[in-house]
């Protein structure tokens, strides 16, 4: 039979049906736009970018009638794939499904209300897989289910904040908070990552509201998945409002329309700061990127690909550059220097300068200048404050040794003739 699933689009509480997904009986999923939301015009809320032509209405309706989004494929589109857990928690999700009913298609249905951002799925089709759910001992919620999406590999869980508790929703409810859990395999996780986002935040950079919880505060979580360490990191989601309502977001590989296979190759560094530029607020949108690279560059992190940047649309018919998410310094962990992405053929975080960041802003048609001086003006704020606020952050004393050494041996702060060493912060 013919499956058709809903796709609608909520901002606060007001919500806009978009189009359908169909599945047809020979297995080809299609995307098909509604007349209604093609006919909204300029004031159509925007579901992703990549059909956006801003002030080019013709060639936008172009692409909503028969774009990348609207080619019949196997799979689901990209833009969809992407908006499905990565790692242990598809492999969790999928637990709960009847055998042979796991595919993409079908787990964008059964966790259609639980999605990233604004967008919602609703079977329209009278399937509903939610009924035959069977909860398993093997998922780390301690009833057994998981009904939210969140990507990235690291294991995490929506959940919501009741007094100075994390607990596990019941299904139905939809948490605000990501929590982060401890991890087997690198020491202290929450804690770096806690570390890291207070970093970046001092040098400028938007963050979301964290806070490390201890483990013994968080409830509806099996105890094995906490035994990686002794707190876990909450995050505040900004796709998500205190009153339930939804804040739309997408990520680089959505905007691109790319697999999230292609996460780490899809782009180079330019290739995001010009689409910051052109679909994230213009020079700000270009700058806020910069920043952010920079700040990546100085404390290591390797890995902000595609998925690890957004788009948020707090004005539903024009995207900005969401608060950043997932900074962790991985050169901690496995002693690398390279990044996500490419910067000007290089990987390697040690030798990108000044000179990088000017033939960027050169390719994305933004004064060379402007980008000197905001680049410069980051790392001096790093500079100036994280000697000192590193101390009194829960890494471990010999992470946070070994972040400053490093920070001080770049060529980014050589250039800039900056020094985080101790005790050197600005007079
Ligand atoms: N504060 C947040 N608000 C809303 N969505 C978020 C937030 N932080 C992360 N996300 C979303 O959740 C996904 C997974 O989070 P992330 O921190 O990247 O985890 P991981 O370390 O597993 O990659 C991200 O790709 C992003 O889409
Ligand atoms: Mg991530």
């Amino acid at each position: 039979m013919t499956e058709t699933l809903g796709v609608y689009l909520r901002s606060g509480h007001d919500e806009t049906r978009v189009g359908s997904l169909v599945r047809d009986r020979r297995d080809m999923i299609r995307f098909i736009t509604d007349a209604s939301y093609i006919e909204l015009g300029e004031d159509r809320p925007v579901l992703s970018s990549s059909m956006l032509f801003v002030g080019d209405e013709e060639r936008t309706v172009g692409h909503l009638k028969s774009g990348r989004f609207t080619q019949p494929g196997r799979d689901l589109p990209p833009w969809f794939g992407n908006l499905l857990p990565e790692g242990a928690l598809r492999d969790m999700v999928s637990r709960g499904l009847p055998s042979g009913r796991t595919s993409d298609f079908d787990i964008l249905r059964y966790l259609g209300e639980d999605l990233p951002g604004g967008v919602i799925v609703r079977s329209e089709d009278g399937v509903e897989l939610d009924g035959l759910v069977t909860p398993s001992t093997e998922v780390a919620t301690e009833s057994g289910t998981i009904k939210f999406s969140l990507a990235g590999v690291q294991l995490k869980m929506s959940m919501l904040k009741q007094d100075e508790r994390l607990t596990f929703p019941a299904t139905g409810t939809n948490g605000d908070i990501i929590a982060k859990l401890p991890s087997t395999r690198y020491a202290f996780l929450p804690e770096v990552e806690f570390t890291c986002m207070k970093l970046a935040e001092a040098a400028g950079v938007v963050m979301p509201h964290c806070e490390l919880v201890p483990a013994a505060s968080v409830s509806g979580i099996r105890a094995e998945a906490l035994s990686g360490g002794d707190y876990v990191l909450a995050v505040t989601r900004f796709d998500r409002t205190a009153d339930g309502g939804r804040v739309h977001i997408e990520d680089f590989c959505q905007v691109m329309e790319v697999p999230k296979e292609r996460k780490y190759t899809a782009a180079n560094e330019e290739t995001v700061m010009n689409i910051a530029k052109r679909l994230g607020g213009g020079t700000r949108g270009f700058l806020e990127i910069a920043r952010r690279l920079a700040v990546n560059i100085l404390m290591g992190n390797g890995d902000a690909h595609l998925k690890n940047h957004s788009l948020i649309y707090s004005d539903p018919r024009v995207g900005g550059i969401s608060p950043a998410y997932d900074l962790v310094a991985t050169f901690l962990y496995d002693g690398s220097d390279d990044l996500a992405l490419k910067f000007r053929n290089t990987n390697n975080s040690a030798i990108v300068g000044m000179a990088r960041f000017a033939r960027a802003a050169e390719l994305c048609g933004i004064t060379e200048n402007v980008v000197r001086k905001f680049v410069t003006h980051t790392v001096e704020q790093a500079a100036d404050t994280w000697p000192a606020l590193i101390g009194d952050l829960p890494m471990p004393a010999d992470f946070a040794k070994k972040l400053v050494d490093r920070a001080q041996r770049l060529q980014l702060s050589g250039e800039l003739n900056v020094s985080f060493a101790p005790g050197a912060a600005a007079d």
